[in-house]
């Protein structure tokens, strides 16, 4: 039987991106929820029970079929009990995740699990049972053909590979890098090196999409936008207006000058209508636009507990990784997630972060009295037109190479050994390994 192309499966807290390797776009991009008629059911994020995997294929009856994934789980909730099976990037509750996968491969990408290998991504710092839980499900209940598990920082920063400054330089394909992934429930600084993830460095930011989608909608109300809004969709709508009309500036001051002096020239109008009463409505949208990413920059703006500048993270994170991959974290600092996709934002994170460093170089000099200059410190922040999906993507990528079957679990490997050989992955895809 012929093998069909490899399935990428990327399931973040906020979505899932789910596709075929080779492919430039996931086939699907829709909500990690699911919907169940269970008893007990809630509305709320809070924690379940985690089940044991496996049992899927001795229980599928028909109220085992009962349930919604993805935007039908959202419209659902009213009648079907709502859960978020993935909680800052883990996966939380199996039972509920194996079933999503489920309709993942066979209504949404119609496709028979016998016929594929599989990539899957995982959170950095994931927990190896977590793995072998996942080689369990894969194998067991849908019966795959092969399995690899990838870090998603390294494949961000294989999907950058098709950048412009990447593109120019075909010989350097580096998985040396900082990944900066910020999607909807968190923000990470990643530093790789060759491949392996150096974890005692990385950092996590409280303050992403969710985030940012309430701030905007906290100024809307201030003022008194949102009054025409109903209340249920007020939320969506403050995330439409970010995702479609924020921008990074570089100087707040004179940017809100220019709104003040010219107001016709950059306020602009959101026309929306009721989810359910198709009641027209429409909304001034202002200072929002530079001001919702602005919360990257200085965070002082959102919250009082997290007060320290993305910049300023970045900078913390390579300065604790060693000393020798510095120079390589600096050169090659990636971006991932939807939450970079504000436009401007490499640029005005490559100025602060680069004002940074000269300080310290600029310090360090003074205070050695070397008269020796330094070379200083080359620093990129690497945006691409792969970015929003750059996870998925990267995967896409590594999984249509002809060396991934190789790097893979087999279902022989998983049979002989047992899940516990799902804990460890060869690093692939670096042009140096
Ligand atoms: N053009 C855009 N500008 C700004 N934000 C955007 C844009 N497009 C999408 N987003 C935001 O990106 C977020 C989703 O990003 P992503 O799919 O990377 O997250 P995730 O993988 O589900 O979450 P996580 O990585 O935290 O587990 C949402 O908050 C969405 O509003
Ligand atoms: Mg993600």
């Amino acid at each position: 039987m012929a093998l069909l192309a490899p399935i990428i499966l990327d399931n973040g807290t906020g979505y899932s991106k789910i596709g075929f390797a080779g492919n430039s776009d996931p086939s699907f991009v829709f909500p990690t929820a699911i919907a169940t008629r269970e008893q007990g059911a809630t509305n709320t994020r809070g924690p379940a029970v985690p089940a044991k995997p496996g049992n899927l294929a001795s229980k599928r009856g028909i109220e085992d079929l009962d349930f919604f994934i993805g935007d039908e789980a959202v419209a659902n909730s009213k009648t079907y009990g709502l859960h978020y099976p993935i909680r800052h990037g883990l996966i939380d509750n199996w039972d509920h995740m194996e079933r999503y996968w489920e309709q993942c491969i066979f209504k949404y990408l119609r496709a028979e699990p016998e016929d594929h290998y599989f990539l899957l991504t995982e959170p950095p710092l994931n927990p190896p049972e977590n793995r072998e839980m996942t080689a369990e499900i894969f194998f067991e209940t849908f019966n795959i053909q092969g399995l690899y598990i990838a870090v998603q920082a390294v494949l961000a920063l294989a999907a950058s590979w098709t950048s412009k400054s990447a593109q120019a330089r075909p010989g350097e394909r580096t998985l040396t890098g900082t990944v900066i992934d910020s999607g909807d429930g968190v923000t990470h600084v990643i530093p790789v090196a060759e491949g392996y993830v150096i974890g005692s460095a990385i950092k996590h930011i409280p303050i992403a999409g969710r985030d940012i989608s309430q701030f905007v909608l906290n100024l809307m109300r201030e003022r008194g936008e949102t009054t025409t809004i109903p209340p249920e969709d007020q939320l969506r709508v403050a995330g439409k207006v970010k995702e479609d009309y924020s921008y990074v500036c570089q100087d707040i001051v004179k940017e809100f000058r220019k709104y003040d002096e010219e107001p016709y020239k950059y306020f602009v109008r959101y026309d929306g209508e009721h989810s359910v009463t198709k009641r027209k409505y429409s909304v001034d949208v202002g200072y929002e636009r530079f001001l919702a990413p602005e919360i990257f920059f200085n965070p002082e703006i959102y919250s009082s507990d997290f007060l320290t500048p993305l910049p300023e993270v970045v900078d913390g994170v390579i300065q604790q990784s060693p000393i020798d991959v510095r120079r390589g974290l600096y050169k090659n600092i990636v971006l991932s997630g939807g939450s970079t996709m504000f436009d401007h934002f490499g640029q005005r994170l490559k100025r602060d972060l680069k004002k940074l460093v000269d300080q310290r170089i600029e310090a360090s000099e003074v205070s050695s009295k070397s008269a020796m200059r330094s070379t200083g410190v080359e620093v990129n922040v690497i945006s691409h037109k792969r970015q929003r999906y750059a996870v998925w993507y990267g995967g896409a990528l590594l999984a249509s190479l002809p060396d991934f079957y190789s790097y893979c679990h087999t279902k022989a490997q998983y049979e002989e050994v047992g899940p516990s050989i799902c804990r460890r992955y060869q690093i692939f895809g670096s042009a140096t390994s």
